[in-house]
């Protein structure tokens, strides 16, 4: 029968275990906020403010706030430990949600800038992968999630730097998809286009922002909710045929 072929839903598919970086605040505070409100166990990484953490452990038991530098393989080591001894059980759900931007002309762009960029926004995915990995290929079941960036697809203006770190992302998801999906194991990216968070803020207010806001099919910016419902989707059972995939929630921007 062809249902046999099928992997099974396992009916505590939502009380899985995550680690989302970047929980603090815009696009990692809502998808943490609609993965909680879905039962799931959501270890809330933040690195300088708990911010929206906090609040978010007070309304949901499921929540934990740890704090975890990406750019510091101790921080990462010790973060993963944490969650271990609080929840008692392993990672099942990755999302490398965390990252930092920099606007900067090309030309002014130091090496130190470009180290620091490629440490936590690079780097930080993939020590991180690295650490959870065996679990999920013990269990033979987990989902790596990096949300990267419409910049990382059609390169950076003035972000060189940071559009170069999301497609070495990209290209990174897919090398883990080749490896760890047939053991059940699948790595996606989640691409958002413009989402008004304190990232993207300067860029909406600038007149540049604005002529690119104007030239949105969809005819506005996009939601953190809307980010979150596909990361949420990736999360799910139902997504375990999906791999390699980058997801564009962009309102039309960029169809690649
Ligand atoms: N907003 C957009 O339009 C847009 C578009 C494309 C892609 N993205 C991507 O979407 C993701 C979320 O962006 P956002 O707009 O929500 O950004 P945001 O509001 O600036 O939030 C950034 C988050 O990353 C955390 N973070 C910063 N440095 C870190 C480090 N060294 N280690 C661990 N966490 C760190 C921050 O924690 P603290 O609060 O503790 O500093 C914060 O939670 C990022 O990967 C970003 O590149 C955003």
């Amino acid at each position: 029968m062809i249902s046999d072929r099928i992997p099974k839903t396992d009916n505590s598919e939502k009380s899985r275990m995550v680690f989302l970086t970047g929980a603090s605040r815009g696009i990692g505070a809502a998808i943490a906020e609609l993965l909680l409100a879905n039962g799931y166990r959501v270890a809330l990484g933040y690195c300088h403010y708990p911010g929206e953490t906090t609040k978010l452990a007070d309304m949901f038991p499921t929540a934990l706030p740890v704090m975890v530098d990406i750019g510091e393989q101790d921080s990462i080591t010790s973060a993963i430990d944490a969650v271990r001894r609080h929840f008692g059980v392993e990672i099942d759900i990755l999302i490398n949600n965390g990252a930092i931007a920099q606007e900067k002309p090309f030309l002014e762009l130091t090496s130190e800038d470009w180290d620091r960029m490629l440490s936590v926004n690079l780097r930080g995915p993939f020590m991180f992968s690295k650490e959870v990995l065996p679990a999920m290929l013990s269990q033979q079941w987990g989902r790596i999630i990096n949300i990267v960036s419409i910049g990382g697809q059609w390169g950076g203006m003035n972000q060189v730097h940071y559009a170069a770190a999301k497609a070495g992302l990209i290209n990174l998801t897919r090398s883990l998809a080749k490896l760890y999906s047939g053991r059940g194991v699948t790595a996606n990216a989640v691409s958002p286009g413009l989402v008004a968070t304190d990232m993207t803020r300067s860029e909406i207010a600038s007149e540049r922002g604005q002529a690119k806001i104007m030239s949105i099919p969809a005819g506005r910016i996009g939601t953190a909710r809307e980010v979150a419902a596909a990361v949420m989707f990736l999360c799910s059972d139902d997504a375990g045929y999906i791999t390699g995939q980058t997801i564009n929630v962009n309102g039309g921007m960029y169809f690649g």
